[in-house]
């Protein structure tokens, strides 16, 4: 049987970069320094980074044919991400979205238009064929649809021995009520920033002591934190922590958060403990921070 793959279900869309010298004033008229498209979306960036670490992934989310859509698959062909269970939707957009990128303030602004394109539902994800996957990873989007994805997976687990159960994971990245539902699904659940500080934390620790009880028993909870690197927390109680690895030069912020969870689910799904793990994640996303997109990754942390 072929190797199997880890499968990351989410958002891809067009992203637009501006890279500037210093960010614009609203209703000012300047130029930037740079230009260029680039595939986005949390759990698209996800496989470029998996694809890049030398692990077979795969990518499931909606799209609508077009150019950007040629766009965006010819750039999944190029890095070997597997499209199969890409679903083609009739009707909506593609999402495209606007960044600003500023190197000398390390900032990453982001305008997404994501207003009509249909998700990816529970009926698309039970055509999919679950033996190909050891792993699958869920941007959290449209939760209600994807609490039935996951126990479709829970009840395929069932079936099985333990070491051929799909590892399920899970990002709660945005402070929207309904993604707290997935909380209680991942064996491993990332949760942002953002959500820790909308929960009233203000550091990373602080978040996963108090958001542990929302997890199942057995997860593993993380929460990354930009410079101040990554914490974990695991059924055994022990905080675990990463500092962040700076670039030399800090030049590309966006889809930093997207890479650390790629290398982390890499290194777990490859039998990697939690804090290398952690200090793995910490250490490609740092490195993808010194440079403009995600070629710098390539062939730097193969056989890690
Ligand atoms: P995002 O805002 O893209 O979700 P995060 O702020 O959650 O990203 O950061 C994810 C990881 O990326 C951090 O744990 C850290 O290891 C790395 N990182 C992000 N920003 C920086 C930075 N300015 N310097 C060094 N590492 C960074
Ligand atoms: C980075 C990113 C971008 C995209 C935006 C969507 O994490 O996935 O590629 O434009 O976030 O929110």
């Amino acid at each position: 049987m072929e190797q199997q793959r880890i499968l990351c279900v989410g958002l891809v869309c067009l992203d637009i970069i501006n890279v500037v010298d210093k960010y614009p004033e609203e209703d000012s008229d300047s130029r930037c320094l740079s230009q260029r498209w680039q595939r986005g979306g949390n759990a698209s960036n996800s496989c470029t980074v998996l694809s890049l670490l030398g692990a077979p992934c795969a990518f499931m989310g909606s799209l609508s044919a077009g150019p950007v859509a040629d766009f965006i698959m010819a750039d999944f062909l190029r890095r070997g991400v597997d499209v199969s269970a890409v679903v083609w939707q009739d009707e909506g957009q593609t999402p495209c979205a606007c960044c600003v990128v500023c190197p000398s303030s390390g900032s990453r602004t982001v305008v997404l238009s994501d207003t009509n394109l249909p998700d990816v539902t529970a009926e698309d994800f039970s055509k999919v064929d679950l033996r190909q996957y050891k792993w699958i990873h869920w941007e959290g989007r449209n939760a209600d649809e994807q609490l039935k994805m996951i126990q479709g997976v829970m009840m395929h687990n069932s079936t099985l021995p333990p070491d051929q159960q799909i590892t399920v994971s899970v990002e709660i990245e945005k402070t929207r009520e309904s993604l707290y539902q997935l909380f209680p699904l991942g064996d491993v659940v990332f949760v942002s920033k953002d959500v820790a500080r909308h929960f009233g934390f203000d550091s990373a620790a602080a978040a996963l002591r108090g958001l542990y009880r929302r997890v199942k028993q057995g997860a593993v909870l993380i929460c990354a934190w930009a410079e101040e690197g990554a914490d974990a927390l695991g059924p055994d109680g022990t905080l675990v922590h990463s500092d962040a690895f700076p670039p030399e030069t800090l030049v590309d912020t966006l889809g930093a958060g997207d890479t650390f969870n790629a290398a982390v689910i890499y290194k777990l799904s490859t039998g990697g403990h939690l804090k290398s793990a952690l200090t793995f994640g910490c250490r490609v996303a740092g490195r993808k921070c010194g440079f403009h997109g995600y070629d710098g990754l390539r062939d730097q942390f193969r056989d890690e």
